[in-house]
C-alpha cells in the first residue's frame, strides 16, 4: 500500500469503487462550475447591454453638446458682428447728427434769404422764378433730411402732457403738403393720451408723409382711424391703398438707413418706432403688395402711474416708487 503522502500515491492503481467515486465528485464540481460561469456569462452580457445603453446615452449626449458648441459659437460671432456694427454706427450716427446740426441754422438763413427774394417777385423773370422753386424744392428736401436725422438721434427725454388726438392729427396734417391726386379722411372719435406731442406729431407726419411717397402721383386715400382697444389702450390705424410692401423687406422698414427711395434718409420709420416706445408703445405694419399698407400704433391712454395706482398693487407701487421711471414722472 502506497502512503498517501507519497509522491507515488496517484499512481497506485485505484479501485473501480474508487474511480467511479472520483469520477461522480470530478462530474459535480464541473456541473457548479458551469452553472456559475453561465450565471457569470449571464451578468456579464446583462453588464455588456447596460454598458452599450450608457455608450448609445454618451453619444447621444455628445452630439447635442457639439450642437450646442456649434450653435454658442454661431451666436458669439453673430453676437460680435451686430456689436461692431452697432459701434460703426453709434459712430457713424454720432458724425451725422454733428453736421446735421451744424447745417441747420446756414440752412434756415438760406431758406429766409429765398423767402425774401420770392417776396419781390414781380420785378423776377420767368427764368430766376423757376430757378428760385428749384432752390425752395431742395432745400426743403435736405431740411427734412436734416431733420430725420436729429428726429433719430434725439435722446431728450420725454416730456408728457395731454392732448387730443384730434387736435394732434390736425396739427400734423398742416405740416404736410397733401397733393390732390390724396384724400385723407381723419377720425370722428376722439381720446385724450398723455404724449410728448411734439415728438407725437414727427411720428403722424413720418406716417403720412410715407404712405403719399408711395401712392406717388396715384389717385389715392390714407384712413386714420382711433379704437379704445382696451381701457388703457389706444390703438391708431394709418391706412393707405398704396403698393404695399413686398415681404422680403417688410421686416427691414424699421432698420436704420433702410429705404427703397432714392433721397430717402430711412430713418423716418426708426424714428417713430424710437418715438412711440418711449411712450411705452408699439408699431406695427401689415402690408398686402397691390393693395396697401396699415401701420398700427398702440399707444397708453393713462400714465404708469395712473395704472399702477389703478390696480392698486402695493408691491407694484413700492417697485415703482423706487425705479428711475418714478423720477422722470416727478
Ligand atoms: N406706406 C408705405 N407704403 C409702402 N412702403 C412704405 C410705406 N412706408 C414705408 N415704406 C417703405 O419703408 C421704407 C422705410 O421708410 P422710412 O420712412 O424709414 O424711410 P424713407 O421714407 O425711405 O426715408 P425718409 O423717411 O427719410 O424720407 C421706405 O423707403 C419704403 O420702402
Ligand atoms: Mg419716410
Amino acid at each position: 500500500m502506497v502512503p498517501e503522502n507519497s509522491p507515488y500515491f496517484f499512481m497506485r492503481e485505484f479501485s473501480n469503487e474508487e474511480l467511479s467515486k472520483l469520477l461522480v465528485t470530478k462530474v459535480e464540481q464541473l456541473k457548479k462550475e458551469k452553472a456559475q460561469t453561465q450565471e457569470l456569462n449571464e451578468r456579464l452580457e446583462e453588464h455588456l447591454a447596460e454598458l452599450e445603453e450608457t455608450t448609445c446615452k454618451l453619444e447621444e449626449t455628445q452630439e447635442e453638446l457639439e450642437k450646442e458648441r456649434d450653435n454658442l459659437e454661431r451666436q458669439v460671432k453673430l453676437k460680435t458682428e451686430q456689436l461692431l456694427k452697432a459701434e460703426k454706427l453709434t459712430a457713424i450716427g454720432e458724425m451725422s447728427a454733428r453736421i446735421a446740426h451744424d447745417i441747420r441754422n446756414p440752412l434756415s438763413t438760406i431758406k429766409n434769404s429765398v423767402e425774401i427774394i420770392k417776396s419781390n417777385q414781380n420785378n423776377m423773370d420767368a427764368k430766376t422764378k423757376i430757378q428760385l422753386d428749384r432752390i425752395d424744392r431742395a432745400l426743403f428736401s435736405m431740411s427734412h433730411q436734416v431733420g430725420d436725422v436729429l428726429d433719430y438721434v434725439k435722446e431728450a427725454p420725454i416730456s408728457k402732457k395731454r392732448k387730443k388726438l384730434s387736435s394732434l392729427l390736425q396739427d400734423s396734417m398742416k405740416k404736410v403738403a397733401i397733393p390732390k391726386n390724396i384724400k385723407v379722411t381723419l377720425p370722428k372719435n376722439d381720446v385724450v393720451i398723455p404724449c410728448d406731442f411734439e415728438r407725437i406729431e414727427v411720428v403722424f407726419v413720418n406716417l403720412i408723409m410715407n404712405a403719399i411717397q408711395a401712392m406717388e402721383f396715384k389717385k389715392g386715400e390714407i384712413i386714420i382711424s382711433i379704437t379704445q382697444e382696451s381701457p388703457n389702450i389706444v390703438l391708431i390705424t394709418v391706412k393707405d391703398n398704396g403698393p404695399g410692401i413686398p415681404k422680403t423687406l417688410i421686416h427691414k422698414i424699421f432698420d436704420p438707413m433702410f429705404t427703397t427711395r432714392q433721397i430717402g434718409t430711412g430713418l423716418g420709420l426708426p424714428s417713430c418706432k424710437n418715438i412711440i416706445e418711449k411712450h411705452n408703445g408699439s408699431i406695427d405694419v401689415v402690408s398686402t403688395v397691390g393693395k396697401g399698407t396699415t401701420f398700427l400704433i398702440r399707444l397708453p391712454t393713462v400714465t404708469e402711474w395712473e395704472s399702477i395706482s389703478k390696480i392698486g398693487d402695493k408691491e407694484k407701487l413700492t417697485d415703482f416708487i423706487t425705479s428711475k421711471a418714478y423720477l422722470k414722472v416727478i
